[in-house]
């Protein structure tokens, strides 16, 4: 049976991983898959995760099963983590996946286990899987306008008009922060007008945070997923340690819940079956990782620091790549890329341009114009402007 197979198609970003690893140029710049890299185009294990991991040698005496549902330790970590003290423990349920991609499935399965008939409102542009994922757990979805490409910032009138298709039990999806792939965020208005018309509609946010720290600040990263928790009754989120810790392959996810209390346990315990028949108990490694450096003050704070260097790293390779492509374009078209914020932006440009920036020079960018500026070094940043200068 399995001659009668389709080939699949890999998603844009997995494309561009693959022809990445083919080219043999030394000159090659990876701006692809959302992965950060230091000076030395390394992406280093942060010191903090070694500091926990030798904790973890020392002290784990057994790699007995979890819960279903994780770790609790990990849940109240990442609870503290995500919202601080905006929603009593009490009204969340929780449970860990595998990495931020297993809790958006978990959270979309728990979604369709609850209401078949929802219809998912997913940003347009998005993270690829963000639809693949709702086809599979087989919801309907419907795409909402989102992003200026003219000027870099949200098409707020696109949006409106495209959420007002929403009805009460919908789910709109949105990035908690560094919207993948435009880099462009919500701002604390239309946070506030988002939470008021979901709470009016009886629409349900889902908010997927993937990138919390390397926007703006810990908590500033939280502020509109926090807002809206705070305003809004029932609130789904889901969250990776795969960016902020750096434990992309430990698959560090999870899926949060809230609600009334007395939903609570049967939202846990469904979780919970739900993670039975996919993957039975969640992986557990780099759940512990982040639960051992979150309850550590001497490692939370190098943690923290070592966070805050990413960020800062991305924020100077932003800066300088728009002034380098002022400088080769003569104008101020791809300054948006300094105010951006998070390792995304999108450059545009067709496929045939795009194609040829990897041809002719080295250069990959995911389709759309995707760049990943976490990817990107200093000593490059000529040879990018350069090229984008003459494709673009
Ligand atoms: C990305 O958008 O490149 C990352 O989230 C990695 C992935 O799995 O696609």
């Amino acid at each position: 049976m399995f001659n009668r197979l389709p080939a699949p198609t890999l998603d844009p970003i997995l494309q561009v991983m693959q022809m990445y690893r083919d080219d043999s140029r030394a000159t090659k710049v990876d701006l692809g898959v959302g992965v950060y890299k230091d000076d030395t185009g390394i992406t280093p294990v942060m010191r903090a995760v070694k500091g926990a991991e030798r904790i973890l040698v020392e002290t784990q005496d057994t790699k007995v099963y979890t819960a279903l549902t994780g770790d609790p330790a990990f849940h109240a970590a990442m609870i503290d983590l995500l919202l601080g003290d905006t929603v009593p423990a009490a009204r969340i349920a929780a449970a860990a996946a595998t990495g931020g991609t297993g809790a958006v499935r978990l959270a979309m399965e728990l979604i369709a286990t609850a209401n078949p008939d929802a219809t998912v409102f997913i940003s347009n542009p998005t993270w690829p899987s963000h639809n693949a994922l709702a086809d599979k757990a087989r919801l309907k979805r419907q795409s909402y306008r989102y992003y200026d490409a003219e000027t870099g910032g949200v098409d707020r009138d696109g949006l409106w008009a495209d959420l007002a298709a929403a009805k009460p039990g919908d789910v709109v999806l949105l990035h908690g922060c560094c919207h993948n792939p435009t880099g462009t965020d919500l701002t604390a208005d239309d946070w506030a007008k988002m939470a008021t018309f979901l709470k009016e509609r009886g629409v349900l946010p889902f908010i997927d945070i993937a990138y919390q720290g390397f926007g703006a600040g810990l908590d500033e990263d939280a502020a509109g997923l926090r807002h809206i928790a705070a305003t809004l009754d029932r609130v789904v989120i889901a969250a990776s340690g795969a960016k902020n810790f750096g434990l992309y392959r430990e698959r560090a996810g999870i899926a949060l819940v809230l609600g009334p209390q007395e939903e609570r346990a049967t939202v846990s315990a469904t979780l919970g079956a739900l993670n039975r028949a996919s993957i039975s108990f969640p992986p557990d490694h780099g759940a512990r990782i982040i639960s051992t450096i979150l309850g550590d003050d001497a490692l939370r704070a190098q943690w923290e620091a070592e966070l805050s260097e990413m960020r800062d790293r991305v924020n100077t390779l932003r800066s300088a790549l728009a002034t380098a492509l002022r400088d080769e374009c003569g104008s101020d078209r791809f300054g948006f890329l300094a105010d951006q914020r998070g390792m995304f932006s999108v450059l545009g440009g067709s496929d045939a341009q795009i194609k040829r920036l990897r041809d002719e020079f080295g250069v990959y960018a995911v389709g759309g114009g995707r760049i990943n500026m976490a990817g990107l070094s200093l000593d490059k940043i000529p040879q990018v402007a350069k090229a984008i200068a003459q494709v673009l």
